[in-house]
């Protein structure tokens, strides 16, 4: 039902006078218990108020079994105004999303920090600003738009396709969700969703990894670094990994790197050709970028194959495919997560072994840090710095 002004002051609260010059889709609880949202434009319109029954819109048709997302002042989220540094990254309060045709709000319990935001963030992927990051995160969905099937409130789902999920509530469309089965903690799935089937498509299907085969994984003691290297060991291969530091080394070797190159002392290319017997590895993964490009290419064995799937260090220059030739006949690919979950079922698929594997124990995830999410910033800044280990999340 809809009430104009006066009749909505007769609710009697002047937190319900507060909101008659906000947006719509604000929500909240009177003083006296009863729930309203704004349904109208607000400019100068008084008649913006439709009022609910509090139980509708906790459990009902609005369907919110937590009672967290369509009741108060709107939500926390980070904005980014302006391309930039870390500082870039401010909390702030922004109305509370409303589920459209096919999708569902989720109410975030973590979001995970992926080094794509780093590159959103600086400017280097233009977004539209402002804009909030992150596309990945798990939690309980809270309410469903029309048209939804299959997924319902109160479900414990887990995405990599939020539409911003540094904040405590984002929607996503309701076929790119995963169910988390039961046995795996919330922020766990968020942990591993998007770095856990990123390694799942690049040891199954952009290099096929065989039982015998030596690979080489850089940053071996990363986010995805770990995640690859016990999967490919898994999978039966001897894995090679480059770290920076005496600590990662040891995170390596226990993420079951057979080998571990110092890159930042060593000759990776030299040590690399030892430890094949000259032959070299029939992959690499490296997601390091400017700064490994070149000795990746030379660390390759005859038709071997090199997966660039990142650049940390920075973004590989031009450069002739005529050295394709040259390093062995070698394959190049510059894959992204994306294009290898381009339906529900590539993604349930991909998303279920993901979350066997680390049911079944031979999949650990590593968390680095949960960082409160006001606290963005600390967390980009630690990742573009190589402080970190494993995944770091953002707690709403
Ligand atoms: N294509 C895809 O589908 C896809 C999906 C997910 C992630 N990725 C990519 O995977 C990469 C790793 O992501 P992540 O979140 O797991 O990060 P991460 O590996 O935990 O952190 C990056 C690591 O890269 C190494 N590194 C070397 N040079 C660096 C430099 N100049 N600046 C920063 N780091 C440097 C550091 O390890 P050391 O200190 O040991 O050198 C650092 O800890 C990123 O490039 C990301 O874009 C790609």
């Amino acid at each position: 039902m809809a009430l104009n002004a006066d009749q909505g002051e007769r609710l009697g609260t002047a937190r319900l006078r507060g909101v008659l010059g906000l947006h719509r889709g604000y929500s909240a609880v009177t003083a006296k218990g009863r729930a309203f949202r704004v349904v109208g434009a607000t400019a100068g319109v008084r008649e913006v108020l439709e009022i609910a029954d509090v139980h509708d819109l906790l459990t009902g048709g609005g369907g919110n079994p937590t009672g967290r997302s369509r009741v108060g002042n709107g939500m926390q989220a980070i904005q980014v105004s302006q391309p930039g540094g870390p500082e870039v990254l401010r909390p702030a309060r922004v109305p509370a999303p409303e589920p459209g045709p096919g999708q569902v709000l989720v109410d975030l319990a973590a979001a995970g920090v992926n080094f794509v935001e780093i590159y959103q963030r600086e400017g280097r992927y233009p977004m539209p600003l402002p804009f909030t990051p992150g596309n990945e995160g798990a939690g309980v969905v809270s309410a469903a738009g029309p048209g939804v099937e299959g997924v319902r409130p109160g479900d414990r789902v887990a995405s990599v396709d939020l539409e911003g999920s540094y904040a405590a509530q984002a929607l996503v469309a309701a076929d790119r969700v995963v169910t988390i089965p039961d046995g795996i903690e919330t922020e766990t799935a968020a942990a591993v969703m998007l770095q856990g089937m990123t390694a799942h498509y690049l040891l199954k299907d952009v290099y096929a990894v065989k039982p015998g085969d030596t690979i080489l994984v850089h940053a071996a003691a990363g986010g995805m670094g770990l995640l690859l290297t016990q999967l490919a060991v898994k999978l039966g291969a001897r894995v090679i990994g480059t770290v920076s530091t005496q600590a990662k080394e040891r995170l390596a070797r226990e993420a079951g790197a057979a080998e571990v190159i110092r890159y930042t002392e060593a000759d990776v290319v030299k040590q690399v050709r030892r430890l094949t017997g000259g032959a070299g590895v029939a992959a690499v993964y490296d997601a390091v970028g400017k700064d490994t490009f070149d000795a990746s290419l030379e660390c390759l064995r005859v038709r071997g194959t090199l997966a660039l799937y990142g650049a940390a260090s920075g973004v590989v220059p031009p450069f002739d495919p005529m050295r394709l030739q040259h390093a062995g006949s070698v394959v190049l690919t510059r894959p992204t997560l994306r294009h290898f979950v381009l339906d529900a079922a590539q993604l349930r698929g991909r998303a279920e072994d993901v979350f066997a594997w680390v049911a079944d124990g031979s999949l650990k995830v590593r968390v680095h840090e949960r960082y409160p999410l006001a606290e963005a910033a600390r967390a980009h800044d630690d990742l573009k710095a190589r402080r970190t280990t494993g995944k770091l999340l953002l707690i709403p």
